[in-house]
């Protein structure tokens, strides 16, 4: 019985997806008015959007198996493709993204990144898009905001929009994208704070909100995103001190805070934990004593404070590291004699450059 039921599904499918084997006329008009507002004139990608069946042979077009919707749209402007290498394998579209695309209710992907020159707005409509699970469209010269609704896209895993010239503030509604793993809007213009409920989206491991104009402080409830392994809020205008649950978080390994306006001390909670990687804290105006945390688990492929209003004496127990790859102290407060001992064995005399009265190697002697 249960074969017999198997061979007619089997079959069943077998027949309607060969009956239907031409993308449906909907979805193919949707995708030209999208062509139409596109520009690519070096490599001709869109002469190959041609002909009735959109879904067999469309450059970056790719269709459901077995309802033949269209899925996925994979233009990428840098590719290792054959059809790149013309041109360097590195293309250039000019254009905008037509709201058209929103017709195309079934897609899950949408990735048309680094192609230098799309500009105009993300349609609004994206966010009706149910199934959409990567929105990637970095390095182009997107403006405009993100759109408001975007937290309806409960299925996004990817949001990339770097490198784009994005304007307006963080969207509220971001924290209802419960499937979010990778969020990255760095190297744009967004202003605003960054929402303090940001610690709604636990399934993040990227948060990357690098370089752009973001102030405020950095909400805790960061802390709770325990699966976060990159955090990047530099280059912003970020204030307030640092939450010292950043240091708690169980897989968090690089940290970067450079170049905001954070002040306060470096909370202890961070120069102990073992995960951390990469921190830096530089040009910031942080203040205060470093404290004598480090120990025998202490790894760090950089350490980077420089820049701030640091005091007191390097802690002895930075010898005490497993490794520290780059140390800068420079450009802060800092006084008395430089621990001696692996990590500082290897270390530039640039690296404690500028501070107050330190001495001893590489430094003068004391
Ligand atoms: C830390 O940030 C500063 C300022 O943004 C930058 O100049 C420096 O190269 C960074 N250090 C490391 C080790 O990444």
């Amino acid at each position: 019985m249960g074969l017999i039921v198997l061979f007619w599904i089997t079959l069943t499918v077998f027949v309607v997806g060969s009956v239907v084997n031409a993308c449906p006329p909907a979805d193919r008009e949707a995708l030209l008015s999208l062509r139409n507002a596109l520009n690519e004139p070096y490599l001709g990608i869109f002469n190959t959007w041609a002909g009735t069946d959109c879904c067999t042979n469309w450059y970056g077009v790719s269709c459901d198996p077995t309802t033949n919707r269209v899925a996925d749209i994979n233009l990428r402007g840098e590719s290792e493709d054959p059809i790149f290498e013309k041109a360097g394998r590195s293309g250039y579209m000019t254009g905008s993204l037509s709201p058209s695309l929103c017709q195309l209710d079934r897609l899950t992907t949408l990735v048309v990144a680094d192609w230098k020159a799309i500009s105009g707005n993300i349609p609004a409509c994206i966010t009706s898009l149910p199934n959409l699970r990567i929105l990637d469209l970095i390095g182009n010269k997107i403006s405009g905001e993100i759109p408001a609704g975007i937290g309806s896209l409960s299925r996004l895993t990817v949001l990339n929009l770097a490198d784009n010239q994005i304007t307006g503030s963080i969207p509220s509604s971001i924290v209802n994208l419960c499937s979010l793993m990778h969020l990255d809007l760095s190297n744009n213009k967004i202003s605003g704070q960054i929402p303090t409920d940001l610690g709604k989206l636990t399934m993040m491991s990227r948060a990357l909100l690098n370089r752009n104009q973001l102030t405020g402080s950095i909400p805790t409830s960061i802390a709770n995103i325990y699966r976060l392994a990159d955090l990047d809020l530099s280059r912003n205008q970020i204030s307030g001190s640092i939450p010292s649950q950043l240091g708690s978080m169980p897989v968090l390994s690089t940290l970067y805070l450079d170049s905001n306006h954070i002040s306060g001390g470096i909370p202890e909670t961070l120069l102990k934990n073992t995960g951390f990687n990469i921190l830096n804290l530089s040009r910031n105006s942080l203040e205060g004593y470093l404290q004598d945390v480090f120990h025998s688990k202490s790894y760090f492929t950089a350490l980077d404070l420089s820049y701030n209003n640091l005091k007191g004496s390097i802690p002895k127990s930075l010898s005490a590291a497993r490794y520290i790859g780059h140390l800068d102290l420079s450009h802060n407060h800092f006084c008395g004699p430089i621990p001696m001992g692996a990590p500082f064995d290897h270390l530039e005399a640039s690296s404690f450059a500028n501070n107050d009265c330190l001495c001893g190697s590489p430094l003068r002697t004391c």
